[in-house]
């Protein structure tokens, strides 16, 4: 076991974060927000979701967004596409890369995408069809990995068989989301040494809540099997509107304070990203929920 020397973070804010907001976010400030992401050097941005409307209004402005957001040389812009009809207007609209997204819980897939699990899985194989017609990236998610808010303990194999799948169906890397942020390092540690006895762990991101102050250990945990790609979200911002409990995502902040300790290369500067941290709750008029930038102030 050793850490890498070099992480990506996987910036979520402006879906994973505003997906939860309650009042609706003007288009003008989520695009000020992403081309600040853009100007931090980020890598990946994950700027929006082709979902239905009456399901996540917060995200009914995702055409807008990718239509105005500049095209650049080694800078993803992955959007959410739960179904056919979602990839087909994203690839329309040029998307990048796509994200599909599933869970070993059947309740969670209910209430999430209305649909089972086996469902899920045949919308899934529709959408990444047609982005490999369209040579577009694919990326996947499967949420719930370490609790669910409706059926508790999922099963490692169920998740790691789900993760099988996405892989060889074409996802260029899956994402593992402890969406309640319910995951303790051990656990975190146990499930990601399953998956990666079957998948390359280059190709397995790790997406945390901080609801119980555990989302920093288990990223500990999972970077020392070589994890390379995290999941954050500025501020802290978020959490998934389907998952009673789902509280902020690991804030961008405090993660790269720790990887910056531990001397892991980011390419990213944390005076930079406090100062979207702040412009992002500012708007939203509320604390961020990152400790690193509570405490370092406006820098
Ligand atoms: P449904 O109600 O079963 O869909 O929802 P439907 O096929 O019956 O259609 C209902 C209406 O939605 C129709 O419109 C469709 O046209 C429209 P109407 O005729 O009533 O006017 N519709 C769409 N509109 C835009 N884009 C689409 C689309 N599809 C249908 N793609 C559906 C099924 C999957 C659409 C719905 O459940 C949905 O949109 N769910 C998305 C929920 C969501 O976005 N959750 C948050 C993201 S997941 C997450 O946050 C977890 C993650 O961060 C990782 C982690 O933390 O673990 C990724
Ligand atoms: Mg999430």
């Amino acid at each position: 076991m050793s850490f890498p020397k070099k992480v990506n973070l996987y910036e979520v804010g402006p879906r994973d974060g505003l997906q939860n907001e309650k009042n609706i976010i003007p288009t003008k400030i989520k695009l000020q927000f992403i081309r600040k992401l853009i100007d931090c050097n980020f890598k990946h941005i994950e700027i929006g979701s082709f979902v239905s409307a009456k399901w996540v209004p917060q995200m009914s402005d995702s055409e807008k967004i990718v239509d105005a957001i500049e095209k650049l040389e080694g800078v993803s812009f992955p959007v959410l596409t739960p179904n056919l009809k979602g990839a087909v207007s994203a690839i329309k609209k040029k998307a990048d890369t796509i994200c599909v997204f599933a869970s070993a819980s059947e309740e969670f897939s209910k209430r999430n995408t209305n649909c089972s699990v086996t469902e899920s899985m045949n919308r899934i194989e529709e959408v990444i069809d047609e982005a490999k017609k369209n040579n577009v990236k694919i990326r996947g998610y499967l949420s719930c990995v370490l609790g669910c808010p409706y059926e508790g303990k999922i099963s490692y194999e169920k998740t790691t068989e789900l993760a099988n799948f996405l892989i060889d169906k074409g996802c260029y890397e899956i994402s593992l989301g402890d969406t309640i942020g319910c995951g303790t390092p051990t656990e975190a540690l146990k499930l990601f040494e399953k998956i990666s006895k079957s998948i390359n762990i280059k190709k397995v991101a790790a997406h945390f809540h901080d609801t119980y102050g555990q989302a920093l250990a288990n990223i500990y945990a999972v970077l020392q099997l070589g994890v390379q790609t995290i999941d954050t979200s500025i501020a802290g911002l978020g959490g998934c509107p389907y998952a009673k409990g789902a509280k902020g995502n690991v804030a961008t902040e405090d993660v790269l304070y720790m990887l910056n300790g531990m001397g892991i290369d980011t390419g990213l500067n944390l005076k930079e990203i406090i100062k979207v941290s702040w412009f992002i709750s500012d708007y939203l008029k509320r604390s961020p929920k990152s400790r690193v930038t509570q405490t370092l102030g406006r820098k």
